[in-house]
């Protein structure tokens, strides 16, 4: 994919931290003579044999038009990596441990709903298929917590192609697995299990909304919600759904888990917005993980210049996308 238009949120070359490896790990591929024929047996590799942590192969090319600011680093993998929300293994940040306990060996996908045909796909192979890519995003969660991240992605509008939705899908509604035999938090039942998310196809197109596939070069660790999670970058962070079993297209919107649980504190938009207040957090700052910083937050996470028409028509207006329902 090649894009042109260089938004005014874009971070010099230098400051992506990590990509000195980037070229070193290609280098070392082409000078392993893997090129061609040997591509294959990576393209394998990458689908059959690689297990979360490991090394992505082959690696994916970063995507140097969506970067996240000038004045922003990449955070540190050891604290992204164990500073985590995945409340099906506990309601507190530090699950990186339990959440080894997911097996995510042939993890199947449902695409179904308002679509031409049902789907049912091996995650990898829905990778397979896909035009993966590593972009740096800002990542805001409604915690009022930051942090920077190369994830290994590619255009959910991507996604969204492939399952063919008819005219009369308005929204996708993506679905976690359920498991409470290995996701102890999912016992806990004023919890309205599985994790539940949704969107508008026209936010789900939008070049900025992407599907993880991996992260800091590696394939995506089972805390982060592997094999595949959503990332939003101009949302909260509770609206990237870890770890999706299922994917339906709907005429109607969906409920989230978050609006079920409280819905004045997490609303269907969600849209990262300093002015409007949280009944618990202030939005106004961020902490930036890793750092004794506090920054201010931008509206729309600092990608209004690629979103905000989203938000321009009436239905939109009338229901207030700057706030929480
Ligand atoms: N997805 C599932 N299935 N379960 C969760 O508890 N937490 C959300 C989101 N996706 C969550 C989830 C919240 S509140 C945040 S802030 C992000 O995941 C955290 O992502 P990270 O752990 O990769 O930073």
């Amino acid at each position: 994919m090649i894009y042109h238009r260089r938004p005014s949120w874009h971070i010099p070359e230098a400051l992506a931290t990590d990509e000195s490896t980037f070229f070193n790990r290609r280098q070392l591929l082409a000078t392993m003579g893997l090129g061609g024929a040997a591509s294959a047996l990576i393209a394998q590799r990458a689908h059959a044999a690689t297990k979360p942590g490991d090394e992505y192969l082959p690696t994916p090319e970063r995507n140097d038009v969506y970067k996240a600011g000038d004045e922003r680093e990449i955070t540190d993998e050891e604290i992204a990596s164990t500073y985590n929300n995945f409340y099906e293994f506990g309601s507190h940040k530090q699950i990186s441990k339990k959440a080894q306990k997911l097996d995510t060996d042939n993890w199947m996908v449902k695409i179904d709903g308002e679509v031409e045909k049902d789907i049912e796909i091996e995650a990898a192979d829905l990778t397979a298929k896909m035009p993966v890519e590593e972009r740096v995003t800002r990542f805001r969660c409604v915690e009022a917590w930051s942090m920077v991240v190369p994830w290994i992605c590619y255009p959910l509008a991507e996604l969204v192609k492939f399952a063919k939705p008819t005219n009369d899908a308005k929204y996708v509604r993506f679905e976690t697995f359920l498991d409470p035999k290995i996701a102890r938090g999912q016992k806990q039942s004023w919890y309205p299990w599985p994790y539940v998310e949704g969107m508008t196809i026209k936010e789900a197109m939008n070049p900025v909304a992407l599907m993880v596939v991996g992260v800091y070069g590696k394939v995506l660790p089972k805390q982060y919600g592997a094999p595949m999670r959503l990332h939003i970058p101009w949302k909260y962070g509770f609206k990237s759904s870890k770890s999706i079993t299922r994917i339906s297209f709907t005429k109607e919107r969906p409920v989230s888990f978050w609006q079920e649980v409280s819905k004045d504190e997490y609303g269907f938009w969600a849209n990262v917005n300093p002015e409007v207040r949280h009944p618990r957090w202030s939005q106004a700052e961020e902490r930036v993980l890793g750092t004794t910083e506090r920054i201010p937050t931008q509206k729309f996470n600092g990608y209004g210049e690629e979103v905000a028409g989203l938000y321009s028509d009436t239905l939109a207006k009338k229901e207030g996308v700057w706030l929480w329902r």
